[in-house]
């Protein structure tokens, strides 16, 4: 399958690239900054704010499918009306685009942080969060992962034979990250797991680059289109701490003091179930079996 991946450079996108190109696929990264080589993979450097440009980049790769992951991809990285309208942009222009081009399948990267669990008085429905619980964004960048959500939706309802989706990864850890290299937020994993203040920021959810990734790939090669308009966790199935979150998360989030109750030892704080039950996806990594320094 001829695959286009917006933002192939980033910490996530480097994993969606090569986890297609690993399953065989024909992939062009599309990014405005240059990320590693990979033999058998193409690059384009395209500003995919350029109107023209991005036209012109799918007229000629001419994708079957598209992941959209190019965007400001930190909360409070920018200012909030920079982040809502680069992020909007770009998923109405990549996905219309797509769809335009011929393109079968186009899976976009939402966030968790949708959920609006910045404030100190967030307090969820329930725990585990699911993809029905109900969102409620308190930042510009969760409102901006909104937004490329009610864009999927809206594609999906206009149909025209391309499949839309949305995911959620959790706290992305790239390959490097769990030999030591710097995650999103500039600290270690180990010292996010040795101060449970860092993490408790994204509820403690994390998921392995690559695990994401095939999500990615099962969108895409999911003939059937179960995916059809939907939005899908890829978060680790366990916490990224070493206690259970039953005590960890009410320290840190008073709201949830109720909900996490009732989240058995070694259990996050999110479910992948609709991921899991449409394409059979499941975490394989966690932070015990991939940390190395
Ligand atoms: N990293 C995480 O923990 C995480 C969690 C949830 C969701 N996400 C989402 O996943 C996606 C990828 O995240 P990431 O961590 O890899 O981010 P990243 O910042 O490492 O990568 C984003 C890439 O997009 C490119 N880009 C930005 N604007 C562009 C433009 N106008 N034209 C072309 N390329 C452009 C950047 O050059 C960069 O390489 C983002 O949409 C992000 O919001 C990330």
């Amino acid at each position: 399958m001829r695959v286009l991946v917006t933002g192939g450079s980033g910490r996530l996108g480097r994993s969606v690239v090569e986890v297609f190109a690993r399953r065989g696929h024909d992939v062009t990264s599309v990014d405005a900054s240059p990320g590693p080589e990979r033999p058998g993979v193409a690059f384009r450097r395209v500003d995919l704010l350029d109107d023209a440009a991005r036209a012109q980049v799918f007229a000629e790769v001419r994708p079957e499918a598209v992941a959209h992951l190019a965007g400001i991809a930190v909360p409070h990285a920018r200012p909030g009306a920079e982040t809502v309208a680069v992020n909007a942009r770009l998923a109405w222009g990549v996905l219309d685009d797509a769809r335009a081009h011929g393109a079968r399948s186009v899976a976009a990267a939402s966030s968790p942080t949708v959920f609006g669990y910045g404030s100190a008085e967030w307090t969820p429905e329930r725990l585990p969060l699911d993809e029905e619980h109900p969102v409620a964004p308190v930042h510009a960048y969760g409102l901006s992962k909104l937004v490329i959500e009610e864009a999927v939706r809206t594609l999906a309802r206009s149909g025209r034979g391309c499949v839309f989706a949305a995911v959620r990864p959790g706290y992305v850890i790239a390959p490097e990250e769990w030999e030591g290299a710097l995650t999103q937020q500039g600290h270690t994993v180990s010292e996010r797991l040795d101060r449970p203040e860092l993490a408790a920021a994204s509820l403690f959810n994390y998921v392995d680059a690559r695990d994401a990734a095939e999500l990615f790939a099962l969108v895409a090669e999911d003939a059937s289109g179960a995916a059809h308009g939907r939005v899908l966790h890829a978060v680790a199935g366990d916490p990224m701490a070493r206690g259970p979150l039953s005590e960890l998360l009410p320290r840190f989030h008073p709201g949830t003091a109720q909900a996490a109750a009732a989240l058995a030892p070694g259990q996050g704080a999110f479910s992948s179930r609709e991921a899991r039950r449409l394409l059979g996806w499941t975490p394989r990594r966690t932070w015990r079996s991939e940390l190395r320094s």
